[in-house]
């Protein structure tokens, strides 16, 4: 099984994928993740994509593509995966259909977690973020069992340097101009399926199981 979760920043693309990764035993592949941890370990990818994330905009597709078709070559995706964060443009959805019509393969789904603006800002100042494993948590709705500390490997926690306020309305907007027309791309393929992101994360993740079930 192959998906995609669409939806912007904070609708909750990471914490389902989490949840259908471990359900379904495919694994969750998250750019982002992969680019916080090339930051933390210093790599050079690292240092250059943290000069766009935390100025809320799309790290270049050159990069981008290159770690994305190195991890899905991986053996462990062969049986499908999750997708959180890719793609994020039509030309990194072209890339991947490449990708996939070379193993005469395709997407089953592509889910759109839908969330107003409104509640983004609110959910991300909330979020705090494991700086070794990328588990997340809110303080208020996903709180850890102690504070600042994370429940599954011991480490710290923190706000994440994207966002911040300013930065999470921007990458509103760069989301709306750039990923937001992949919701017609899928959906003229047929494989668009639109969840209520508002919801408990409980009952978001009801509604993602009556879809793929
Ligand atoms: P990325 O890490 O993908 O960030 P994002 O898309 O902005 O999304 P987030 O991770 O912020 O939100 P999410 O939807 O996963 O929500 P979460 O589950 O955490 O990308 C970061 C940056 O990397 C980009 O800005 C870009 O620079 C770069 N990048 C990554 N991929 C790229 C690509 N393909 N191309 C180019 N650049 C790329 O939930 C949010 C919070 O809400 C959490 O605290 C959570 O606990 C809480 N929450 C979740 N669900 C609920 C619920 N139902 N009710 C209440 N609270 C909830
Ligand atoms: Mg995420």
């Amino acid at each position: 099984m192959k998906i995609i979760m669409l939806g912007a920043p904070g609708a909750g693309k990471g914490t389902q994928a989490k949840m259908i990764a471990e359900t379904y035993h495919i694994p969750h592949i998250s750019t982002g993740d992969m680019f916080r941890m090339n930051i933390k370990n210093g790599t050079e990818l690292g240092m250059e994509a943290k000069t766009y994330m935390d100025q809320g905009l799309l790290v270049p597709d050159e990069l981008t593509v290159r770690i994305f078709l190195d991890r899905v070559a991986k053996e462990d995706c062969k049986d499908g995966y999750v997708l959180d964060g890719f793609p994020r443009n039509i030309p990194q959805a072209e890339v991947l259909e490449d990708a996939l019509n070379k193993l005469g393969d395709q997407i089953d789904y592509a889910i759109d977690v839908e969330v107003p603006d409104e509640n983004i800002i609110r959910r991300m100042s909330g979020r705090r973020a494991c700086t070794s494993c990328g588990a997340t948590y809110h303080i208020e709705h996903v709180p850890p069992k102690k504070e600042g500390i994370c429940d599954d490997c011991g480490d710290a926690l923190v706000l994440r340097d994207d966002d911040r306020p300013e930065t999470v309305e921007k990458r509103l907007r760069v989301y709306q101009e750039q990923t937001q027309p992949l919701i017609e791309f899928y959906s003229k393929k047929g494989v668009l399926r639109s969840v209520d992101g508002t919801k408990d994360m409980q009952d978001v993740f009801k509604e993602i199981e009556e879809i793929i079930k």
